[in-house]
């Protein structure tokens, strides 16, 4: 990939920038938790965005996205915003880091990934957190802190993408490290590596190839219920109530925020459990606490689809330890934690009656956990 993107690089602009990349990421467990202060367990992953990037003095930006053969220009003011979306990423950065005081100035680059799109992988936050870091690098020297990189990534979305996500994706692409999951309090910022080497096990995700788009999807009424909830209990977000406090208020909530709340609320719980027991390397564990996300997002959030909850039951039939839907939902990949024994006929099964049921196979991922944004 580096060197198709040079040899475009040269082409387009002449001469060579500096390299630099960040990836996409897993969630082990913890999901729609961070909007609601919870904890989440993402790792980064090998599946990648690359960019080749060159200051270049003014404000004009000149970008080539190599994957889609698509060339932008945009200048650097909040009237300049391009029209084609995955430039909107790239311009939302470069916006919201002047709006916080930084520099950025004109500059050239050619881009490309292996993030599968709208799989649930956030390849959307690869690419916000690679110009983030780079920017950084190549502008203010370094100066800006990396968690405040990870929110600029966000505030990319809020306000140039129309998704009102929580920190999670963001933070994995930058904070991700080779052979770690991290667990990240929502709340207070506070994180802690774990390392992560299941020892007889393999995380293998099924991707459903349901395209997934957050922007304009319930994802963003999904986190409306949850505030709407967490108001009516006199709280700041979930993370600060129990379930009796919400039991105590059922009557003044629909059926449907009752079962939101109920779901965010034992997830914050199943994160913890699940940290206890990697600490005891008791996967058996692990994988029964995936199994009730999975139900939860299911039933009560209600953010699977037919799709993914047919994979979820063949994993069920294949003996696998542990799945559920990861992501925002409505698409995109199941993650599934694997005997190695029960590896090859859980894929086997899969593909085949996968194919049977919707006329094609999900794509198998194996997860590499690897390290996030950096300079190459
Ligand atoms: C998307 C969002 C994240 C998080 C997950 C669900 O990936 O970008 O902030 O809310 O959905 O856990």
């Amino acid at each position: 990939m580096q060197n198709q993107i040079a040899q475009v690089f040269k082409d387009k602009f002449g001469g060579c920038g500096t390299f630099y990349t960040s990836a996409g990421r897993i969630n082990l467990i913890g999901e729609h938790t961070d909007y609601n202060g919870g904890f989440v367990l993402p790792g980064a992953i090998d599946k990648v965005i690359m960019a080749e990037i060159r200051a270049i003095g003014g404000d004009k930006v000149r970008v080539y996205s190599l994957d889609i053969d698509e060339y932008v220009e945009f200048g650097l003011g909040e009237d300049d915003a391009p029209d084609e979306q995955w430039a909107r990423y790239i311009f939302g950065v470069c916006r919201e880091i002047i709006k916080r005081g930084y520099k950025v100035e004109g500059f050239d680059a050619v881009f490309a990934g292996n993030v599968p799109l709208g799989a649930g992988l956030s390849s959307s936050a690869a690419l916000e957190s690679c110009f983030a870091f780079a920017l950084n690098d190549i502008f203010n020297a370094g100066r800006i802190p990396a968690f405040e990189l990870a929110f600029i990534g966000q505030s990319t979305e809020h306000n140039y993408c129309g998704v009102n996500c929580g920190i999670m994706d963001q933070f994995a692409s930058v904070f991700g490290r080779k052979g770690n999951l991290m667990r990240l309090d929502c709340r207070s910022l506070e994180y802690e590596y774990f390392p992560f080497h299941p020892e007889g096990y393999r995380l293998v995700l099924l991707d459903s190839r349901v395209k997934h788009e957050l922007k304009d999807s319930p994802y963003n009424r999904r986190r409306e219920s949850c505030e709407r909830v967490a108001r009516r209990l006199g709280v700041e977000t979930l993370r600060d109530a129990s379930m009796e406090a919400l039991d105590a208020v059922k009557s003044d909530l629909s059926d449907e925020e009752y079962r939101r709340a109920r779901y965010v609320i034992g997830e914050k719980q199943r994160v913890l459990d699940v940290c206890d027991a990697l600490g005891r390397g008791d996967y058996e564990t692990v994988g029964r606490k995936m199994y009730e996300t999975h139900d939860g997002l299911s039933h009560d959030y209600e953010v699977s689809c037919e799709e993914i909850d047919f994979l979820n039951n063949i994993a069920r039939r294949c003996g696998v330890t542990g799945s559920r839907i990861m992501g925002g939902g409505f698409g995109g990949c199941t993650i599934n934690l694997v005997r190695n024994d029960a590896y090859d006929s859980f894929i086997d099964t899969a593909r085949r009656e996968y194919h049977t049921r919707y006329g094609i196979e999900p794509t198998v991922y194996d997860v590499v956990i690897s390290d996030g944004a950096r300079k190459l």
